[in-house]
């Protein structure tokens, strides 16, 4: 397929690699449109882009920011993309970085908030896997224990078409349902960054629980970032899953 990526970052940049790996084109932008952005995407193996470009003559447009970005991408970057390009959102909210947003704030699912930000539908995918686990944890269809992610969005055909995506990066996909549903697997849910298989995934997301998500989201982010050595990437994912006496493994 046609990708292009806005956000080269560790899961934009991640998911560009993956994708011309298996064989799709790929063109990515970032906040430059220079040296670095040129520097990055020979990493990548993609073709560099600018913003008013990367969203032409693809099948599928990925955007991997900061919340707090997204509200500046240029006015009407959507306005001649045809509505069957596919719109994946990746981004989590986290009010320490992505400061106060009124309505995320008050519990409108953070997917369906980038939705009327673009003024288009997307889907919610890419986003309750740490970057390491999409860097090296995928595993080829139909292995052991193969690693699930959930994708919520409105649009059946659009899920099918990001959940080839998501097996073609190494990983298990579970429908989450609609993107008004898609707050079960945000910050501070069983499914976020726990490395469920789809079995596990399926019941995490039926277990989540909107009222507590963000008081436990944060109470992760003061936890994790008052140690004095950075967690290891394993000792996180077992940090989320014990947030939780159902995900725990042993
Ligand atoms: N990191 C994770 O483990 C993880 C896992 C799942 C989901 N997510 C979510 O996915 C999103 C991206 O995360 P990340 O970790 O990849 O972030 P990141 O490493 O900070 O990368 C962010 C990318 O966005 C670009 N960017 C920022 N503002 C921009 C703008 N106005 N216009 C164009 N590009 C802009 C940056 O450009 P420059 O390169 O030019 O600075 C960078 O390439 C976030 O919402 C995050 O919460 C992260």
């Amino acid at each position: 397929m046609k990708i292009g990526i806005i956000g080269t970052g560790a899961i934009g940049g991640t998911i560009a690699k993956k994708m011309v790996k298996t064989g799709h084109t790929v063109k990515v932008a970032n906040s430059d449109n220079g040296d670095k952005l040129k520097t990055r995407a020979g990493e990548l193996g993609a073709q560099p882009s600018s913003l008013e470009d990367v969203v032409n003559n693809v099948d599928v447009i990925i955007l991997s920011l900061p919340t707090v970005a997204i509200p500046t991408l240029p006015e009407n970057l959507f306005a001649n993309v045809p509505d069957n390009v596919i719109i994946v959102d990746t981004s989590n909210y986290y009010p320490f970085r992505d400061a106060h947003i009124e309505d995320l704030q008050s519990g409108k699912a953070e997917s369906v908030w980038v939705s009327e930000q673009l003024g288009r539908p997307v889907i919610k995918a890419f986003n309750n896997l740490l970057a390491e686990t999409l860097m090296n944890r995928g595993k080829e269809a139909g292995s052991e224990n193969r690693i699930a992610m959930a994708i919520g969005g409105d649009d059946a055909d659009a899920k099918k078409t990001v959940a080839d995506l998501v097996n073609d990066a190494g990983f298990d996909t579970v429908d989450s349902g609609s993107l008004e549903d898609s707050w079960r697997h945000q910050p501070g849910t069983p499914a976020y960054c726990t490395e469920l298989n789809k079995v596990e995934l399926r019941v995490s997301l039926d277990k989540a629980d909107k009222d507590k998500a963000p008081a436990i989201r944060d109470k992760v982010v003061a936890e994790l970032g008052s140690r004095t050595t950075y967690p290891s990437h394993q000792e996180i994912v077992e940090y989320n899953r014990n947030l939780f006496t159902d995900n725990q493994t042993n």
